[in-house]
């Protein structure tokens, strides 16, 4: 099964002239492009293939709520996918009881929310059952605003598995092995079965590079990868692509 492979822009790339050329070059189908808010129109205009997502979402569709963005005015830009609960987000400040409205509120209008979790390492440094306390008290928390009884539907929502230490091309860190995140993916979707009565389609994320995308998404446990840097690269995220296609 082709894999889905998510590009998480971030804040990048500076124009929009920039940004409608990386679209152009990273146009294919199981690809989702989260480029910045500003850029969006220009990328949805040039997407053929792929599909186009945000990095954030405000719950609801118009309010009061200066600075923010809606899911509602999202979707209306032709977005389907939305990043929510990504580390670099929560390190500014965003808190679970957030999360989980956004999530609602993404769902509720039609979005397919990406729900990133993932733990720090001082958390992993405990050990790999410390590790997975962390990421079952996030997920927990960040769905608690979807009902248990209303099965959630796999493709309706992607889980993105990233540990923060592994996350950044950029930082000297150590890499995650392929057989943990796996074990971690197998942790979380027996999670879901038990709280949400649903599969979970996980995706991985954390420096996935042209180098090391097959092993992460030869996983069964894995239908995909969320890249950053690597997205940033066209030459490099092309890999990616087809690391994802070939299995
Ligand atoms: P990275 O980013 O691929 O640059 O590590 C992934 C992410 O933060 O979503």
């Amino acid at each position: 099964m082709k894999k889905i492979i998510v590009a998480n822009w971030k804040m990048h790339p500076r124009t929009e002239k920039e940004a409608v050329a990386l679209a152009r070059a990273s146009d294919a189908t199981s690809v989702v492009i989260c480029p910045p808010f500003p850029f969006i129109p220009a990328v949805a205009r040039v997407l053929k293939r792929a599909a186009l997502g945000a990095q954030n979402a405000f719950p609801g569709t118009t309010g009061a709520k200066t600075g923010e963005v809606s899911a509602g005015e999202l979707k209306s830009a032709g977005v389907r996918y939305v990043i929510l609960g990504h580390s670099e987000r929560r390190a500014e400040g965003e808190r679970d009881a957030q999360i989980a409205k956004k999530i609602t509120g993404a769902t509720a209008e039609g979005l397919i929310p990406i729900l990133c979790v993932g733990e720090p390492a001082s958390v992993r440094a405990k050990g790999f059952t410390a590790a997975q306390a962390y990421v079952k008290k996030q997920l927990l928390a960040d769905l608690s605003g979807l009902a248990q009884s209303s099965k959630l539907k796999a493709q309706n929502l992607l889980i993105a598995y990233e540990p923060v230490w592994a996350i950044s091309t950029t930082k000297n860190h150590k890499d995650e092995t392929p057989e943990d995140a796996a074990r971690m993916a197998q942790f979380i979707k027996k999670l879901l079965v038990v709280s949400h009565k649903s599969k979970a389609t996980v995706l991985y994320g954390g420096s996935v590079n042209a180098k090391n995308a097959a092993s992460f998404l030869a996983r069964p446990e894995f239908s995909g990868a969320l890249v950053g840097g690597a997205s940033l690269n066209p030459a490099e995220f092309k890999k990616v692509i087809k690391a994802g296609a070939s299995l």
